[in-house]
């Protein structure tokens, strides 16, 4: 299924992150679809190295790219001489997707290089190449502000937020100066779906929930989980949004949600539904202050500028995973 009328055939596609959760996605849709182009993945690759919060430093994993036919390139972005193996490509399409994604990395220096700095290099190729330039921006950029975030209205409230901030700014400004340029940012809310194994602690809760559940264990939710309510997006929508943003002179910043939040005891109660269990719900007490208790994206830009609409709701979004979610189950992460 292809989400747009844009003939990738025959184009050179970079995706940065591309052994990640959706930038794996995005290398297979093209694959899948147009046999024809021609995709390289830039990605670091995870290594042994955890920041101070346990979590590893990156997650791309080997094993989201089985199958994946086109180049692969093992590079730091922070690097300028792996970005410049780059240099032997003229890309088309770029779509930006590596960065320290783990919201909870709070050294600021290291998120700030990786996710900012970079980025400058890449709008360059971009403009070098007269390149499409599709980025992730976050959700994160809005902190705790009340829904529904609305592009334009953002306040930050940790250094990844912050970091994603910042590449809108760029972005912006970078746009206004080269107008001959697409550059297109998306800020996606809680994505979901294939491929999110191995950000471990960090993928969805669909997963993590769906392994508790199979592991025969009451689901463990925050208590009041049934008003805790987030905008989770399936990684079906969110790569036709990446898609629809190539579409040329629609330069800016883009929500990419449904703009129907649900609870987390929903999730709970679905993956209990489709795995055909009644294993009720174990309460922990939430320990974080100021914990986001409401998203929902304003999408009426994405809709119409972009054109985007998303399709997949929670009920079927998590019953097309379950066979993946259980094959997944208890197997090795490393
Ligand atoms: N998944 C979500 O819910 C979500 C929500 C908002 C924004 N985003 C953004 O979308 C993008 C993709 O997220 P994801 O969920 O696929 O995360 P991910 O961690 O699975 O993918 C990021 C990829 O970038 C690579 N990477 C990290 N640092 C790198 C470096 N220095 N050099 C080269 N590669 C590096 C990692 O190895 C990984 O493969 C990220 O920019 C993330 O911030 C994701």
């Amino acid at each position: 299924m292809t989400y747009s009328n844009t003939d990738f055939n025959n184009k050179t596609i970079l995706i940065t992150g591309g052994a990640g959760f959706i930038g794996s996605n995005l290398a297979f849709y093209f694959q899948d679809n147009y046999p024809d182009s021609r995709v390289v993945v830039f990605d670091c690759f995870r290594s042994e190295v955890t920041f101070a919060n346990g979590n590893l430093q990156s997650f791309g994993h080997y094993k989201n790219l089985i199958d994946f036919t086109g180049d692969v390139v093992c590079g730091n972005i922070n690097s300028k001489p792996d970005l410049a193996l780059l240099d032997d490509y003229k890309f088309d399409y770029m779509f930006h997707q590596a960065a320290i994604s783990d919201t909870r990395v709070y050294d600021q220096e290291i998120v700030m290089q990786t996710n900012v700095n970079s980025f400058y290099d890449l709008l360059n190729k971009a403009k070098n190449d007269d390149a499409v330039m599709v980025y992730a921006s976050s959700a994160a950029t809005y902190g705790s502000l009340p829904s529904p975030q609305t592009v334009g209205i953002e306040n930050p409230e940790n250094p990844y937020g912050f970091s994603k901030y910042m590449m809108d700014q760029i972005a912006y400004r970078y746009s206004r100066e080269n107008p001959d340029m697409t550059i297109v940012g998306l800020k996606f809310f809680n994505v979901y779906g294939p491929r999110e194994y191995y950000k471990a602690k960090t993928s969805s809760m669909v997963i993590q929930l769906g392994h508790q559940i199979l592991d025969g264990k009451a689901p463990k939710l925050f208590e009041g989980s049934d008003q805790i309510l987030r905008d989770f997006i399936n990684i079906e929508d969110v790569i036709q949004a990446n898609i629809k943003a190539c579409n040329p002179k629609q330069n800016g910043t883009y929500n990419v949600g449904t703009s129907n939040p649900r609870s987390f005891q929903d999730i709970a109660d679905i993956l209990q539904h489709e795995l055909g269990t009644d294993l009720g719900t174990d309460y922990i007490p939430n320990p974080y202050d100021g914990y986001q208790m409401h998203t929902q994206a304003d999408i009426s830009t994405t809709q119409t500028n972009l054109g985007f609409e998303p399709v997949v709701s929670l009920e079927v979004g998590i019953k097309a995973y379950i066979p993946d979610i259980k094959r997944l189950h208890g197997t090795d992460i490393s």
